[in-house]
């Protein structure tokens, strides 16, 4: 059985049964792990990985849970957290080894206490390193795959595989890392000394950012931004404002954030999304696509 054997190639880490999901993630909707871990050295993080998936059972990566979407319900295999992989390092004054769990807003801290410039786009940005690189996160045309020297990760054979930028695709919240094969470990990456003008790009990324919803919990964009378009404005401009299902909203302040006003289920959410999209397919022929990811297992058989 998988968890006798989980237990025996990793006697230090907790294996939570059934675990509830809607507290990983911010948007607090979702049913139950059937297994839930969240190793803390990337040596266990490898084990774990490879033995789940060599078992062919399906396993499911989560970093900060800021931009997903749970399915209701019982989630069968392994849900593996990255949140306790969260190791920082700085290896010269412009460059710095960053585990996958540590937090992108910390970083963003970090990076401008060193006085150092680069991510100002990342600015009120949620979630974790891992899950940034995966949605190359960022606004507008920048993403935080820009940034990266190389990436670690676990393949799903069990070996530790560095990928220099080089060999990794970005483009719009888009990583050719993110094909369901592997688990980002950590990253390198290099900044720049910090300049004036820095401060007024990251003085507009921080209003464009308080231009959006607060308070209520959301996993960010529903959609990405169609070429050329703004996904919100097109919503907006669509009616989508305020349109609701149970206690799954569209935010009255940005059209492309939905929030959970109580206790909205996954199903909610999916329906609202359908709903919003196809408003705006029926009245400009666009169809949007979803930002939030609908959490697929990496291998299943
Ligand atoms: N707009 C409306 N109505 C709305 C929402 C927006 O008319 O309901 C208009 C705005 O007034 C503005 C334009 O649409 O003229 C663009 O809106 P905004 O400045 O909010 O930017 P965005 O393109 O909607 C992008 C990222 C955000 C990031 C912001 C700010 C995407 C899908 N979204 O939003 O990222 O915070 O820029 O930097 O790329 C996220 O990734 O989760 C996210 C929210």
């Amino acid at each position: 059985m998988l968890l006798n054997k989980l237990h025996a190639a990793l006697p230090d880490i907790t294996i939570k049964e059934r675990w509830p999901l809607y507290q990983l993630c911010t948007l607090g909707t979702g049913g139950e792990a059937e297994f839930f871990a969240a190793p803390s050295s990337i040596e266990d993080m490898k084990i774990l990985f490879s033995l789940v998936v060599s078992e062919g059972c399906p396993v499911y990566v989560l970093g900060g849970g800021s931009n997903v979407l749970f399915p209701d319900g019982l989630i069968r295999g392994v849900v593996i957290s990255t949140q306790n992989l969260k190791a920082i390092e700085w290896r010269t004054p412009l460059t710095v080894d960053v585990d996958a769990g540590f937090k992108l807003p910390m970083l963003m801290k970090e990076v401008r206490e060193k006085n150092l410039a680069g991510m100002e786009f990342a600015a009120g940005i949620p979630g974790t390193l891992g899950g940034a690189i995966m949605g190359n996160a960022g606004a507008g045309t920048h993403g935080v795959c820009e940034l990266l020297d190389y990436v670690i990760a676990v393949e799903a054979d069990g070996t530790i595989k560095t990928w220099n930028l080089g060999d990794i695709n970005y483009s719009y919240r888009k990583c050719s890392l993110s094909d369901g094969k592997r688990l980002i470990v950590s990253a390198r990456m290099t900044f720049r000394p910090f300049t004036p003008g820095d401060e007024k790009v990251l003085e507009s990324f921080l209003l464009r950012r308080g231009s959006q919803p607060h308070g209520l919990r959301n996993a960010g964009c529903t959609f990405k931004n169609p070429e050329g378009y703004s996904a919100g404005k097109l919503l907006d401009d669509c009616g989508c404002k305020n349109l609701s299902v149970g206690d799954a909203i569209v935010s009255d302040v940005h059209a492309n954030f939905i929030l959970n006003r109580g206790h909205a289920t996954s199903s909610d959410v999916m329906k609202l999304i359908e709903i919003c999209a196809e408003k705006v397919y029926d009245s400009t022929g666009i169809k949007l696509e979803p930002e939030i990811k609908i959490l697929a297992p990496c291998f299943s058989v």
